[in-house]
């Protein structure tokens, strides 16, 4: 039998497509951004060409306003739904209108760390102008206030599509809509494990809402119905801005870095807002109501891989007791909350890409006996069950599609082990 390994580079070759990869064959057939930067990490254990090429392909569907797409269409396909006539944007390739957790900085100055190399800085001062840019994208179009959060106007953009975090902010969607939904995803895997008809109805009314603001990133932010800080997409992309700033003092200028550190800085503050002392967690916001939305989920965690370590033993304590009633963590959804579903999607399993974020950020704050359980949890389910998109906690059980790309990514990262 081919080890591990050998089997996670085997998917990530299996599911190029000629310079960038599927998350999964079928299922998702197109080039997907959080996904593509934890598959150009992994790439980079073993064919730094590829890492480079992942990254550039899901760079080819950058708009001008500098905004890197959720999804870029690069070649056409049937079995995914909302297609690009959906999203009605003409642009080649064609793209979603929407974004998704900024992990490419991260992920790039991973990539030029193990190439280290006068062709790699060359790819580096190529592709750092647009890292640049994605990162002004998000300041001017989704905090143009300067706050120091940015705001996520629709599920799909927090990549936890279906998070019960999400469920009251989405009442306020209307579920009507004038495309015809016809889903694909449900054809591919089990309907009981994928967000139900009503969620898609909202996600597809709020693409029309956009749509019908000719995508202009003031009117969608004016227009939307749904409006949050996501923890998780603000402590990505603190941590983003602060590779950048790494990035910035040798392939940008002295006004840049000292433009993205003052971003850092009401970043941090912003952040530590969001943390709750009653509920031990850091919360996301509704913007639309201004309320702290009582949910503690696995988001909750990543503001320590934006190496915030105020709460780090408070979370690391959580970790424990939510360890305490499943088998494997991190569900994503706190295990004694009614809202828990251990099988459905973003509801409850536990996803390997936000269990490494998780870990990093353990370790990083130095909570590093509690990182080690967490990375030695996600390389169980790996080890008994192969690359499944997500896993049940209670049983271990892999669920979705079977070779997930960045399921495969995960487990090469953590071949390489923590970053001290
Ligand atoms: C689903 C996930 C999202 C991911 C995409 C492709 O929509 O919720 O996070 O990027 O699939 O794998």
């Amino acid at each position: 039998m081919m080890d591990r390994s050998e089997a996670a580079r085997q998917i990530l070759r299996d599911n190029d497509r000629g310079g960038y990869t599927v998350p999964t064959d079928r299922l998702y057939p197109f080039q997907w951004n959080w996904d593509s930067a934890f598959v150009a990490m992994g790439f980079a254990s073993f064919d730094l060409a590829r890492a480079w090429s992942e990254i550039g392909c899901l760079l080819r569907g950058q708009w001008e306003d500098g905004m890197i797409p959720q999804i870029v269409f690069h070649a056409p396909s049937d079995d995914y739904f909302p297609g690009p006539g959906v999203w009605g944007i003409r642009r080649d390739p064609p793209t979603s209108g929407i974004t998704q957790p900024p992990v490419l900085a991260t992920a790039a100055r991973r990539v030029l760390a193990a190439d280290a190399t006068a062709e790699g800085e060359a790819r580096m001062a190529a592709i750092y102008p647009r890292l640049r840019d994605s990162h002004r994208w998000w300041a001017a179009a989704r905090d143009p206030g300067g706050t120091g959060l940015v705001a996520t106007l629709h599920p799909w953009e927090t990549g936890m599509d279906n998070s019960p975090a999400w469920d009251r902010a989405l009442d306020r969607v209307p579920t009507g809509t004038r495309t015809a939904i016809r889903r694909r995803d449900t054809s591919h895997v089990d309907p009981a494990f994928r967000p139900r008809a009503i969620d898609y109805q909202r996600f597809i009314h709020l693409v029309e809402v956009f749509r019908d603001a000719g995508w202009n990133p003031a009117r969608m932010l004016a227009a939307s119905p749904f409006r949050v800080a996501d923890v998780g997409t603000n402590a990505i992309l603190l941590r983003a801005e602060k590779d950048l700033l790494h990035l910035a003092s040798r392939f940008g200028t002295p006004e840049e870095a000292s433009e993205i550190a003052t971003r850092i800085a009401r970043m941090e503050t912003a952040l530590e807002h969001l943390w709750d002392d009653a509920r031990g967690h850091y919360l996301p916001r509704d913007l639309i109501s201004g309320e702290a939305i009582p949910f503690r989920g696995s988001a909750g965690f990543l503001p320590l891989f934006a190496g915030q370590a105020r709460h780090a033993a408070a979370l690391a304590t959580r970790l424990e007791e939510w360890g305490r009633r499943v088998k494997a963590l991190v569900p994503s959804t706190d295990p004694g909350d009614p809202l828990f579903e251990p099988l459905r999607y973003w509801r409850g399993p536990v996803w390997a890409v936000v269990n490494w974020m998780i870990a990093e950020g353990l370790h990083r704050c130095g909570e590093t006996a509690m990182a080690a359980r967490v990375a030695g949890d996600t390389r169980d389910l790996i080890a008994a069950e192969g690359f499944s998109e997500y896993f049940d906690p209670i049983t271990g059980q892999g669920i979705g599609g079977g070779t997930f790309s960045w399921t495969a990514a995960i487990w090469l990262l953590l071949e390489e082990g923590m970053a001290s």
